[in-house]
């Protein structure tokens, strides 16, 4: 037997979770040089869940997905999706699991020189089922996405992107997957459409009830599209818990700087934000080992340089920070009194670019 069919049936366990990540870390290699881009990250999914995963470009969202999909291999911990462990090595056992992608881009992620039927029908080839039977799932998955099934005798390029991206969802959607991990999925998009496909998203989740892990970094969208919600750094997750609470009254403040550089309507306000979180969010190299944050935490001490934090529970959040007095107001109030009070407005302690990573470094406070 190959390894490819080798996919023993007890590796299956039954499990209300869709997706479980446990401990996961990923290396890439680059000239001999072997990098750790995600950091024991543990992260789940349950049926019928929308769970979203934010953070900045480079911070290791994408090769989550991947190593989800069992397209790059993990250094260490475990994947399993539908209770079925994902082997990178071993294909079938990945296609059995019942997860499917929709990436980034329409425009790379469908074949230019295939028409629709054919790109709709890759995922299921291997049901081996009739040609009529499978031209009723194309038609099918096309009306579920809002195209009219003609569009199957078409090629990529006479869409539009909005159009597009309706037909990636359509081919993930076809193999009728349980688990859909969307990569970035509105960003290349026109604003206009945007919010189309992500009420599409919803649409689809309403009605077969499919799980989805939806990689973003738009907060307001991820608010509206997600229940829960991870905020990950550097290759950490460093907040976790229901969107609107993480959202509304963030704790970590790698997830305040976040939510302030995230667009409001009011462009006064607007530059004010992007203002603060530009000073704790910018392009500074990595902590060597502690808190990946300390260079740019202006609440930052010896012991988070020296230790990792590691997630706790904070009230109804998860955050990996050594110090209650840096969690946001809402956190910081629950572990003083064990209850959550209203969030208050956000507030964000700025240091001075020499400040920052320094053993005590405290900057002002500034209110919005
Ligand atoms: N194939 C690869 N080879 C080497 N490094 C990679 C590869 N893919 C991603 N990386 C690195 O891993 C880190 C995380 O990347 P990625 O998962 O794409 O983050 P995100 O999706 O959050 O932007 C980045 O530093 C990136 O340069
Ligand atoms: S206070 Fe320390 S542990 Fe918490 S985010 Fe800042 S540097 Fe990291
Ligand atoms: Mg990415």
């Amino acid at each position: 037997m190959s390894p490819v069919e080798s996919a023993s049936a007890e590796e299956v366990t039954s499990s209300p979770l869709v997706l479980e990540m446990a401990g996961v870390s990923i290396d890439y290699e680059r000239r001999r040089l072997r990098t750790r881009a995600v950091h024991d990250v543990t992260l789940s999914v349950a049926h019928g869940e929308m769970v979203g995963l934010v953070g900045e470009s480079g911070s290791g969202k994408t090769s989550i997905a991947m190593s989800a999909l069992g397209l790059v291999p993990i250094a260490e911990g475990s994947i399993r999706v539908n209770g079925r462990s994902i082997d990178y090595r071993r294909r079938r056992s990945i296609l059995e699991a019942g997860a499917q992608a929709v990436f980034q881009s329409p425009y790379s992620s469908l074949d230019p020189a295939q028409p629709v039927k054919a790109i709709l029908s890759e995922p299921i080839f291997h049901e081996r089922l009739s040609r009529a039977a499978v031209v009723e799932r194309v038609r099918s998955a096309l009306e579920d996405v809002g195209l009219d099934p003609a569009a199957m005798e078409r090629y990529p390029r006479e869409f539009s992107g909005g159009q597009r991206q309706r037909i990636s969802i359509a081919r993930a959607m076809m193999a009728q997957p349980s688990l859909l991990i969307c990569d970035e999925p509105t960003s290349a998009l026109d604003l206009s459409v945007q919010a189309q496909v992500a009420n599409l998203l919803l649409d689809l989740q309403e009605r077969h009830r499919t799980s989805y892990l939806i990689i973003g970094h738009d907060l307001p969208l991820m608010n509206h599209l997600t229940s829960r919600l991870y905020v990950m750094y550097r290759g950490h997750i460093v907040e976790e818990g229901p969107t609107a609470l993480v959202y509304g009254s963030p704790a970590h403040p790698y997830t305040r700087a976040l939510v302030l550089a995230a667009p409001v309507p009011d462009p006064l306000k607007q530059r004010e934000r992007r203002a603060l979180a530009k000073a704790t969010v910018g392009r500074t190299p990595a902590a060597e080992g502690g808190c990946a944050f300390a260079p740019r935490c202006p609440f930052s001490t010896e012991l988070c340089i020296r230790e990792t934090p590691q997630l706790r529970r904070v009230g109804e959040v998860s955050v990996a920070c050594h110090h209650d007095e840096a969690l946001g107001t809402t956190a910081a109030t629950t572990t003083r009194t064990g209850t959550a009070q209203p969030a208050l407005s956000p507030t964000i302690t700025i240091a001075p670019a020499d400040q920052a990573g320094s053993e005590t470094g405290r900057g002002t406070h500034a209110s919005l």
